[in-house]
């Protein structure tokens, strides 16, 4: 399926959020303590957004962006060269549940609007425990349903009406846009997800709502 939206990806995304998964992104890269030098590792990373966010914000940070999808991956890589980031940033095909990294090598991990998709979420957890040295930091975006009663029927609407309708038109995918309302619809409240974070060897677990709930920005260190 990424493979399949790969080439209208970023578009959809700007337009389905009005611009606002970039703000949401950068609210990832805020919350990431990093020392000098800094190894991150961008989990589910698709076309790099985050990767190059995280390396624009640390200019001596290095960071490998993951992912199995090879059609987000090649075009994340195109994105990273025109940035002149290439020696910094680089793309690395594996999988969430055999995170293709060394134990105890990460200084800090993100992982945006990835870890709902992946088949088993725990097993990635379990993973970026794995990699994340101790006292380092996990950022994790993901989608919510907002708070307000108003607002939540309100968007509700959006998302399973208009937005699985824009995202068929341009992406010419008859089911992707659809699985998305449907997998956030299945995904754990906030203080749920936390919990599961927390099982996972991570301590101080914060669950931040961004713009009414829509998303959520979960914060964590490794213990
Ligand atoms: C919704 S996209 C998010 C991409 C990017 N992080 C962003 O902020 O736009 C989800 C990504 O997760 C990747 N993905 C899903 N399951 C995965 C897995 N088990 N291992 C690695 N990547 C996975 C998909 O290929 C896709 O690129």
């Amino acid at each position: 399926m990424f493979d399949a939206i790969a080439p209208r990806y970023d578009l959809l995304n700007r337009v389905l959020s009005a611009g606002l998964d970039q703000r949401w992104r950068q609210r990832a890269v805020d919350a990431v303590r990093l020392g000098p030098k800094g190894r991150v590792l961008d989990l589910c990373t698709g076309t790099a957004d985050l990767a190059i966010a995280m390396a624009e914000r640390h200019p001596d940070a290095s960071v490998t962006g993951v992912d199995f999808s090879g059609a987000m991956l090649r075009l994340g890589l195109a994105k990273v060269r025109s940035g002149s980031l290439a020696s910094r940033v680089r793309m690395v095909r594996g999988d969430a549940a055999a995170i293709p990294v060394a134990t105890d090598s990460c200084d800090a991990a993100t992982i945006a609007f990835g870890i709902r998709n992946v088949e088993e979420p725990e097993r990635a957890l379990a993973e970026l425990a794995r990699v994340l040295r101790p006292g380092s930091q996990l950022a994790i975006l993901e989608f919510g349903q907002p708070r307000i009663p108003g607002i939540r029927t309100l968007y509700a609407s959006y998302f399973r009406y208009v937005l699985p309708f824009i995202g068929r038109m341009i992406s010419h995918h008859q089911s992707a846009y659809s699985y998305l309302p449907a997998s956030v619809g299945t995904f754990p409240p906030p203080a749920e997800f936390a919990k599961t974070i927390e099982r996972h060897g991570f301590v101080s677990v914060q669950a931040v709502p961004l713009t009414f709930g829509i998303v959520y920005l979960y914060v964590a260190s490794r213990r």
